[in-house]
C-alpha cells in the first residue's frame, strides 16, 4: 500500500530546477567567444573590441542579442569598449536616452548616459532588488553599465534569474499566481522623495508616474518564458487581496529571488561592461564597500 510519503515525495523537498536551465557550454560565433557565468544566469563575453568609428558587423549584433535573452546578462571583459565610446556599444542593442534623477546626472562622456557615483548619489535605492523602473507600463528592455571607478573592495552587482525562480514555483501556486494582478508604485520604498528635495519638482516628478497594474507573472515576448514580476522596490501590493495576504505572498516570492540557485554575484573590474534583460533578470548593487569610490556609467535601451 502506498504511504502518504510515497505520493507526496516530490512535493516534500526543495524544487530542483529543470536540467535544461543549466549552461554550462561556452560558444563562438563571428570571432567573440560566450561562455557560461555561472549555471544559471550570465556569460562572458570576450573578443569584442569596439572604438567609436568601427561598424559592428549584423552577425556580431544578432549573436549577443539573441544570447542576451538566453543567459540573462553579457559580461564584456575590460577593453571591449573605452568610457568615451561606451555609448557606441550601448547602440548595438537598441535606441538609449538619459534617464537619471539629481544624483545620478547625465555623465560627461555623452549625454544619453548617467553615473551611478558614490561620491554623487546619496539614495540607496540601487542595493535593494529590482526589475529597472517596472513601475512604468513598458520598462526599458535593457540597462547597460560601465565599470569607470572600482573600490579596492566590495561593490559587486547581484543578479537572479527571475524565470527560473518562477521555475522554482509549486506548479499549483504558480498556477493561482498567474491570475493575480500587483500594483508596481515608484514611490513604494520612497524612490522619488529620496531623489527630489525639492517640493515642486517632486510633486512634478510624482504626477509623471502614477502607479500602474501589472501581472505578478509575465511573459518574455521572444522567448515566451514566464518570469516572477514582483520586486521590493517598486511592488507595493497585490491587487484583490487583503494586506496580510498580499504581504505573506510577496514575502514568498521576495525570497524565492534571493535563493543562492538562481542568483549569481557579478565582480567588478574597471572597463568592464555589463548589459541585462529586464525581462529576465533581477539585480540590485551590494553595498560594502564603505567610503570606497564606485563610478559606474549607466544607459538604458527601450
Ligand atoms: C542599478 O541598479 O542600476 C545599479 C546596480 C549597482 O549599483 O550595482
Amino acid at each position: 500500500m502506498a504511504t502518504l510519503l510515497d505520493d507526496d515525495f516530490e512535493s516534500l523537498q526543495q524544487r530542483l530546477l529543470p536540467e535544461s536551465t543549466y549552461r554550462v557550454h561556452g560558444e563562438a560565433r563571428a570571432g567573440i567567444t560566450l561562455e557560461p557565468y555561472s549555471p544559471v544566469v550570465g556569460a562572458k563575453v570576450r573578443g569584442l573590441r569596439i572604438n567609436g568609428t568601427d561598424v559592428v558587423p549584423g552577425e556580431v549584433r544578432q549573436f549577443l542579442n539573441e544570447s542576451l535573452s538566453r543567459h540573462g546578462f553579457l559580461a564584456f571583459e575590460p577593453g571591449t569598449v573605452s568610457a568615451a565610446d561606451f555609448a557606441h556599444l550601448v547602440q548595438l542593442f537598441g535606441h538609449s536616452e538619459y534617464m537619471g534623477t539629481p544624483y545620478t546626472p547625465v555623465a560627461e562622456e555623452s549625454s544619453n548616459v548617467n553615473t551611478i557615483d558614490s561620491e554623487v548619489k546619496k539614495t540607496r535605492m540601487n542595493f535593494i532588488w529590482h526589475i529597472d523602473q517596472a513601475f512604468r507600463p513598458e520598462p526599458p528592455r535593457f540597462t547597460v553599465l560601465f565599470g569607470k571607478k572600482v573600490p579596492s573592495f566590495g561593490g559587486d552587482t547581484l543578479f537572479c534569474n527571475a524565470q527560473a525562480a518562477y521555475d522554482l514555483l509549486d506548479p499549483l501556486f504558480a498556477q493561482y499566481l498567474e491570475t493575480l494582478y500587483v500594483a508596481q508604485d515608484v514611490e513604494t520604498m520612497g524612490f522619488l522623495t529620496l531623489a527630489y528635495r525639492e517640493e515642486k519638482e517632486l510633486a512634478r516628478q510624482k504626477a509623471r508616474f502614477p502607479w500602474i497594474r501589472t501581472p505578478l507573472i509575465r511573459v518574455h515576448p521572444e522567448t515566451g518564458k514566464k518570469q516572477i514580476y514582483v520586486n521590493e522596490l517598486y511592488t507595493q501590493r497585490i491587487l484583490g487581496l487583503s494586506r496580510v495576504a498580499s504581504q505573506n505572498i510577496l514575502g514568498i516570492l521576495f525570497d524565492l529571488i534571493k535563493s543562492p540557485e538562481v542568483l549569481t554575484r557579478f565582480q567588478w573590474e574597471e572597463g568592464s561592461v555589463l548589459v541585462w534583460d529586464n525581462r529576465v533578470v533581477q539585480h540590485r548593487g551590494v553595498g560594502d564597500y564603505g567610503s570606497g569610490h564606485r563610478v559606474l556609467l549607466r544607459a538604458v535601451v527601450e
